[in-house]
């Protein structure tokens, strides 16, 4: 017999395809993934790509919804037209009947958080000119903090596939500059409120359909890192932020009923993510990870229970008093962070307190407002298990299991990141005790690298999105996997922990939101960041999604061919 590719494949059957793709950019001898079990029978998974292109496997169709800088056809409070921002991370779909007890699954309202600016892109400011002593300008800022923030997109299934509607009434946008918000909670008695929102990430969704927006990576905006162009506001006179007023989860509406509004009572880190399920009581509980290296995971629980008859201004207020907890993996048990004496004793004792108060002679934690606007000081000191950067966090829908993103970290050696499952006591999710299990080691025997965002299926099948630095795919360790890709992964049976690929990114992008429509036919996705290494106008790295010599536009896309 002659071996040709095809009765290679034929030979191999199916499952085999991805691991022969694979080594179109890995190595024969060590393919992307040495799993154990054959692959969904309900897709062909891809192979890795380094192609400027979003790729899905035979039989789905991708439509684009929109891109950076298109029009929504509403006003900003300058009477200004509103743009979509850029750099889409999460992505949570509204039928547009929920309020109404409906699951629409072809009209809804998307929230769209827009995580950060490329100066490049906003206004042409390159680390060139930073280098050579070129500050902006108030307009050049201006632009970024209108380009960061979120957006409310109505979307219509239509014969031709998804479409933005526009205009709409519900279209609109919050940025860095609009609108002034309450801050709730305890140090919203302190803080009283913020002008509107920035460094958006991941989020989560109410059971009273608004979404959680998580304020992540606010330290970046004011530019204290002398080396990191990015934003540097501060370099300009009355364009700073004030830092206590960011790195909270913000509340937002995108029915337009209820203002938004930052919720103090979920702490203040670099929030990712806000997976959102009840107690056995009914009490709300949000898991939340704070991405960055060494720090942890936290969730909060509600002091009251979620009564589905009360009004949604009623309902929302279940996130303005509650317990937020820090987790210490080591001895299985979620760590109130309440101030008290005992709490106080422990936290000045510490090393972050003594950090702190060497900074600022001035610095204090004197009570519970003090101790969530320094929330990890607080859980450090308490004991909570330093983590390797904790990006999403999924709450599986058939057995209620937490699942957490671990992304990597670098400090020492996990270079592929891992995802753990916690199994809380009593199945109850306000418990104060849980296990945990290693669900996932990132890698070649896996099949995946950098897990980041999660969503499940109504199969319980785990989606997860993967983000290798932009700066490192297709290089060393990363070499295997290509651009950074979507993933699925079953929870059960015997491929349960092994990776299949779904989708691959453009060049220099993360897929980021993943959000399924309530019947499971569409998945919402957002592309971040491609070209993010371009180093100037005219040397770009992507041309995504318009091709030819276009700029790249950050975009969110709807995939359909799920049955
Ligand atoms: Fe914005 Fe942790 O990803
Ligand atoms: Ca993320
Ligand atoms: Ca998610
Ligand atoms: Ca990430």
């Amino acid at each position: 017999m002659t071996w040709t590719r095809r009765s290679f494949l034929t030979y191999l059957g199916v499952g085999s395809y991805a691991t022969l793709t694979a080594c179109r950019v890995g190595s024969a001898d060590f393919p992307v993934s040495r799993r154990k079990a054959a692959p969904p029978d309900w897709f062909q998974p891809i192979g890795p790509s380094l192609a400027d292109e979003l790729i899905v496997p035979h039989g789905f169709q991708v439509d684009l919804i929109m891109k950076w800088g298109d029009d929504l056809g509403s006003r900003d409070p300058d009477g200004q037209p509103e743009k979509f921002g850029f750099n889409n991370d999460f992505i949570a779909y509204f039928p547009i009947d929920a309020l109404q007890g409906g699951t629409n699954a072809a009209e809804g309202l998307l929230w769209v958080n827009h995580e950060y600016p490329n100066p490049l892109f906003q206004s042409g400011y390159t680390a060139a000119d930073y280098k050579a002593g070129k500050r902006k300008t108030v307009e050049q800022i201006m632009a970024e903090k209108l380009a960061v923030g979120g957006s409310v997109v109505h979307v219509k299934l239509e014969k031709s596939g998804w479409k933005a509607v526009v205009p709409s009434r519900f279209n609109r946008r919050i940025t860095a500059a609009y609108p002034e918000m309450a801050l709730t909670g305890p140090a919203g008695a302190v803080l009283r409120s913020a002008v509107g929102s920035l460094a958006n990430c991941s989020g989560g969704r109410t059971p009273w359909y608004t979404a959680l927006s998580c304020e992540e990576n606010f330290p970046d905006y004011n530019g204290n890192d002398p080396n990191d162009p990015k934003c540097r506001w501060s370099d300009v006179p009355g364009m700073a932020i004030d830092e206590t007023r960011y790195g909270w989860v913000m509340e937002v509406d995108p029915f337009g009923e209820l203002p938004p509004v930052k919720h103090t009572a979920l702490g203040r880190f670099k929030h990712e993510n806000c997976a959102v399920t009840r107690g056995a009581k009914g009490q709300i509980v949000v898991y939340m990870g704070d991405d960055e290296a060494d720090q942890h995971l936290y969730k909060y629980v509600s002091a009251e229970p979620d009564n589905p008859k009360a009004s949604r201004a009623e309902r929302r207020k279940l996130l303005e008093n509650g317990t937020l907890y820090a987790a210490d993996l080591g001895r299985g048990r979620w760590i109130p962070l309440l101030f008290n004496a005992e709490t106080k004793a422990a936290i000045e004792k510490s090393a972050a307190y003594a950090a702190a108060k060497k900074a600022d002679p001035n610095f204090q934690i004197t009570n519970q407002a003090e101790l969530l606007i320094h929330t990890r000081i607080a859980a450090r000191a308490l004991g909570a298990t330093p983590l390797d950067r904790c990006e999403d966090c999924e709450v599986h829908p058939l057995d209620g299991s937490v699942y957490v993103a671990l992304t990597n970290n670098t400090k020492h050696g996990n270079l592929y990141g891992h995802i753990i499952r916690l199994v809380e006591d009593r199945d109850d999710a306000a418990a104060e005790t849980f296990r945990y299990e290693v669900f996932l080691a990132g890698g070649p025997q896996s099949g995946l690298a950098c897990p980041d965002n999660l969503a499940f299926d109504k199969h319980g099948n785990l989606w997860v999105v993967c983000d290798m630095s932009s700066d490192k795919i297709g290089k060393g360790a990363y070499k295997p996997f290509g651009n950074n890709g979507v993933y699925v992964v079953p929870t059960v049976g015997p491929a349960a922990g092994d990776a299949f690929q779904f989708a691959s990114g453009p060049i220099d992008s993360e897929l980021t939101g993943p959000w399924f429509t309530e019947d499971g036919k569409t998945l919402f996705l957002a592309v971040q960041h491609p070209g993010e290494n371009s180093p100037s106008l005219d040397k770009l790295t992507s041309h995504w999604p318009e091709g030819g010599s276009s700029i790249p536009k950050p975009s969110i896309v709807a995939i359909r061919g799920f049955v």
